[in-house]
């Protein structure tokens, strides 16, 4: 099939289109390289044994959209592109809304120009907001805490609405819980610029020697060890969520909304543990204040994502901390070098 992968030079999407190729698609990756470099990409061709088409581009450049579109043909859309740090997006809204409304309303009126009917998008466990209590199933109450939560809310009821005026369209609704780890050559993963604002970047960050200690934020949650608990879902399990999506796209008329997570709730203290055992390295912490916004707990119920994708979560946490050390430890400055 031929996809066309927006934000596909990025974390998730750098998997996702190396798993994409490793299945025989072929992909064109639409990224404005503003969280990324092209040096994912060319690794992705390397691991792959071909290359993905890159054009570099906004999403919400609807003359280059259009161009690509018109050239590539694509079959299926996999959306991407966004930003997604919550802090900066109570600092700059307006971009947010731009970059992750705006280029999904663009997105779709290109689809529909080019006849293209299928499209999976990226959402996050974060619409669940405080609304109801962990596990989380996908009927479940959803709204948003932050403006970048309110973006991914936003996105869903467009789809919801466009999928409901269009028969043809066909919409998969991903909600990942949280991302961790990298491929296990070592050669793609994480590469946050600047201070990582998630748990496993800093970690790997720390035991690399990049920073001094972990800031533990907050001990005092009604969960067993007090730090939060989270679902860490690794992102080779999450590429291969999409191509299941697909699959079950190509069978199947509607809007579907699925969770990508393991079901099991880990510790802040967990995971550095797991870290620090698979890496041999120590990790400094201290125990901070919580962080404001921060929930107690967060965790998928994964079982409609079982049952109707026939996906479930191989990898562990531990093989999520192995692979981003030797990532982490083979590209100290991610991208940039190595
Ligand atoms: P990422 O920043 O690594 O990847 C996003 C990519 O999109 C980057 O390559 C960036 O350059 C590109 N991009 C951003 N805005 C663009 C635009 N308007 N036009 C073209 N390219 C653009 O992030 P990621 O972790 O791979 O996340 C991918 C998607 O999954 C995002 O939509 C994110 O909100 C969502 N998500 C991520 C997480 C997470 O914790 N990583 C959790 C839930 C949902
Ligand atoms: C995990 C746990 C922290 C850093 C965020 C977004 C969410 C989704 C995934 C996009 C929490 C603790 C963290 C640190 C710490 N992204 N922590 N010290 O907050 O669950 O989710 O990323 O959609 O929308 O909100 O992930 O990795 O930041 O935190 O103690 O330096 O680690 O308090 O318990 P979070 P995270």
């Amino acid at each position: 099939m031929r996809v066309l992968v927006t934000g596909g030079a990025g974390f998730i999407g750098s998997h996702t289109t190396l798993s994409l190729l490793e299945q025989g698609h072929d992909v064109l990756v639409v990224d404005d390289l503003s969280n990324s470099s092209e040096e994912s990409l060319r690794r992705v061709a390397e691991l792959a044994g071909r290359e993905p088409g890159f054009v570099k581009a906004n999403v919400r450049d609807e003359q280059a959209l259009d161009a690509a579109f018109a050239d590539f043909k694509p079959e299926a859309v996999i959306h991407f592109a966004g930003w997604k740090a919550v802090g900066e997006s109570t600092q700059i809204p307006l971009v947010y809304y731009r970059e992750n409304v705006g280029s999904t309303i663009t997105l779709l009126e290109t689809m529909a120009k080019h006849d293209c009917h299928t499209i999976v998008f990226s959402s996050s466990a974060t619409v669940y907001g405080e609304l109801s209590e962990p596990p989380f199933v996908e009927d479940a109450p959803t709204g948003a805490t932050n403006p970048y939560g309110r973006t991914k809310h936003m996105v869903e009821q467009i789809l919801t609405d466009v999928a409901a005026a269009d028969p043809q369209l066909r919409v998969g609704i991903l909600r990942y819980f949280n991302p961790i780890g990298a491929h296990e050559s070592g050669r793609i993963g994480e590469d946050p610029k600047g201070i990582p604002n998630n748990l496993l970047p800093f970690v790997a960050q720390v035991a690399a020697g990049r920073r001094e200690k972990l800031m533990v934020f907050g001990d005092d949650y009604p969960t067993p060890d007090g730090t939060g608990t989270r679902d860490y879902i690794h992102v080779v399990d999450l590429a291969a969520g999409h191509l299941a999506a697909l699959d079950y796209l190509g069978n199947n008329d509607g809007c579907h909304v699925w969770n990508l997570g393991t079901g099991k709730p880990n510790s802040v203290l967990e995971v550095v543990h797991a870290f620090e055992a698979a890496s041999g390295v120590e990790i400094p912490y201290e125990i901070v204040a919580r962080r404001p916004g921060d929930v107690a707990s967060s965790y998928a119920n994964v079982d409609r994502a079982h049952q109707e994708l026939g996906w479930r979560a191989e990898k562990s946490v531990a093989d999520a901390c192995a692979d981003t050390y030797r990532w982490q430890s083979a590209n100290p400055n991610g991208f940039g070098e190595g």
